[in-house]
């Protein structure tokens, strides 16, 4: 189904299903002020009297309008008092959801013109990016195989009006439609990456990830190289073929080009870890939970969602997005643990323990992008059980071994909303990874494990700026919140597409 948002203004605005009117605490507390309909509004009037529906975020109120109005709903979204993007964002997402349990089809969406230009710190752009982002997100499932993709609920037109009728400025319409068609863009892209990251362990292997990019770079017209094991091998890729020694699915090497400023000397290297299984190899993970390690790639998707973005915009920046991808599986040619590995780089890696396979394709996938021409690194990593422990579910952690790069990721994480925190880089952590036997140990131990493994990591970037971003904890989850579903969340995709497209 085809869907379309659009910005219309209150006097020609259509019927519709169903109507959302953004509400806040405020508003609920004017005796005189109108809403949408007399007896409707005395309904909510109300629901608020009993303390029902307050206005707050993540409230929303159905009122069935029994013929009251040409709409058959009117679903009263609470925005909160302080509205920010992320309140914009949420108050979408909590808009979908209630338009979801009653299937509409067409919907009216009302915005409060304070909502929008009461001088909140954010434009009128990035209000409509924000709203049409959060209706989105929020309306994505992931569907059981044997069901039918026609069977996604989509919401088939919306229209953004101004609440109240007023009169809007002159060229509203055209902000709110770019707005609004930047965040269908970043939905897109988050959605492909919840898809692919949802894919099972034996529906997506190191081959399936490198022909889906194949696909995606001929939709694009990205150049792609993908690096069999044999070339791997020519290159000298000893973490990437090391991990995927034990799988009778090889594993590659892609690499993704995109020239949009060819005078500008700078180019990004977005890297995403992409185990499409991760086993822990002969240091085999416990059979609890492990089926969620088809997640093991949500840093590839991550990447992949980005340049999804990226091939639409076409923003004027340089950027090489590489992907190691391999399963990490134990076998009788497995890589064991004492067993030494040569990395791209010339590195030798004592591998202590076979489970942290991350940052070994990912020190290959450093050196293969600066092979490349890679200037700044930022790299996405489902990387450490540790980082559920410092942070739980509730952020993204960063190591970074530049200030300024990290100050622009995160100011892209502001503008997505997906939360980014920067953990200590201190120079002695590295002790943790020094080997009796090699240049570095793979595992640095229990203490600090999301800061060591970023640090290995990190050993790789040739003192080019880099940002390593563990995503352990946020790129899969056990429940739904806010505009992200149950299992794969996509997160980095819009961090990342903010940060390239830097707007
Ligand atoms: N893929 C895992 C990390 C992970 C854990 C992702 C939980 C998502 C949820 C990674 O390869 C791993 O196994 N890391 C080890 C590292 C340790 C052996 C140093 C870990 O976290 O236990
Ligand atoms: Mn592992
Ligand atoms: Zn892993």
């Amino acid at each position: 189904m085809t869907t379309s948002f659009t910005y219309e203004s209150a006097a020609s605005a259509g019927s519709a299903e169903a109507i959302v009117r953004l509400i806040s605490p405020t508003d609920l507390k004017d005796q005189t002020a109108q809403w949408v309909q007399p007896q409707i509004d005395i309904a909510l009037r109300a629901c608020h009297a009993k303390g029902l529906f307050k206005g707050e975020q993540e409230q929303a109120e159905i009122i069935a309008t029994l013929g009251l109005h040409s709409a058959n709903h009117i679903i009263f979204v609470g925005i909160g008092n302080a509205v920010g993007l992320a309140g914009l964002r949420l108050a979408g997402a909590t808009a979908a959801k209630a338009l979801k349990r009653i299937k509409a089809q067409t919907v009216q969406l009302q915005v409060p013109q304070e909502v929008i230009d009461g001088g909140n710190g954010y434009s009128a752009e990035q209000a409509s990016q924000a709203l049409t982002e959060g209706l989105k997100l929020a309306i994505y499932d992931r569907l059981p195989e044997l069901r039918n993709e026609k069977q996604r609920y989509e919401i088939s037109k919306l229209s953004f009006v101004l609440a109240g009728g007023g009169a809007e400025p002159s060229g509203y319409a055209e902000k709110w439609n770019a707005g609004i068609a930047r965040g269908e863009l970043f939905a897109e892209g988050v959605k492909a990456a919840r898809d692919l990251t949802n894919l099972a362990g034996n529906r997506l292997t190191p081959e399936g990830l490198a022909a889906y990019a194949e696909n995606m770079a001929r939709e694009y017209d990205f150049d792609i190289e993908v690096i069999d094991e044999w070339t791997a091998a020519e290159q000298g890729m000893g973490g990437l073929l090391g991990v995927g020694q034990g799988s009778a699915n090889p594993p590659r090497m892609i690499v993704l080009h995109y020239k949009g400023a060819p005078d500008d000397n700078e180019t990004w290297g977005l890297i995403g870890k992409g185990i499409t299984f991760d086993t822990g190899g002969i240091s085999l993970k416990k059979a609890a939970g492990m089926e969620e390690m088809i997640s093991d790639m949500g840093g590839a998707a991550a990447v992949i969602g980005a340049l999804r973005i990226v091939g639409e915009i076409k923003p004027a920046v340089n950027i090489v997005a590489v992907i190691p991808t391999a399963e990490n599986m134990p076998s009788d040619r497995a890589f064991k643990p004492g067993d030494i590995i040569t990395m791209m780089n010339g590195l030798k890696v004592e591998v202590v323990n076979t489970d942290a396979e991350g940052r070994l394709v990912l020190g290959d996938g450093l050196t293969t992008a600066i092979r490349r021409g890679a200037t700044k690194l930022v790299d996405v990593a489902t990387l450490t059980g540790a980082v559920l422990s410092a942070l739980g579910i509730e952020a993204t952690g960063a190591v970074t071994n530049d200030e300024s790069l990290m100050e622009q990721v995160k100011q892209a994480s502001e503008k997505s909303g997906e939360r980014v925190w920067q953990l200590p880089a201190y120079p002695e952590y590295k002790k943790q990874l020094t080997s009796d036997a090699a240049d570095l140990k793979n595992s640095g131990g229990r203490y600090a494990g999301t800061i060591t493994g970023g640090l290995f990591v990190g050993a790789f970037a040739e003192e080019l700026p880099w940002v390593h971003l563990d995503i352990a904890g946020t790129a899969f989850l056990d429940r739904s919140r806010s505009w992200e579903p149950k299992g794969a969340t996509g997160v980095m995709v819009r961090t990342l597409a903010e940060l390239v497209t830097g707007e």
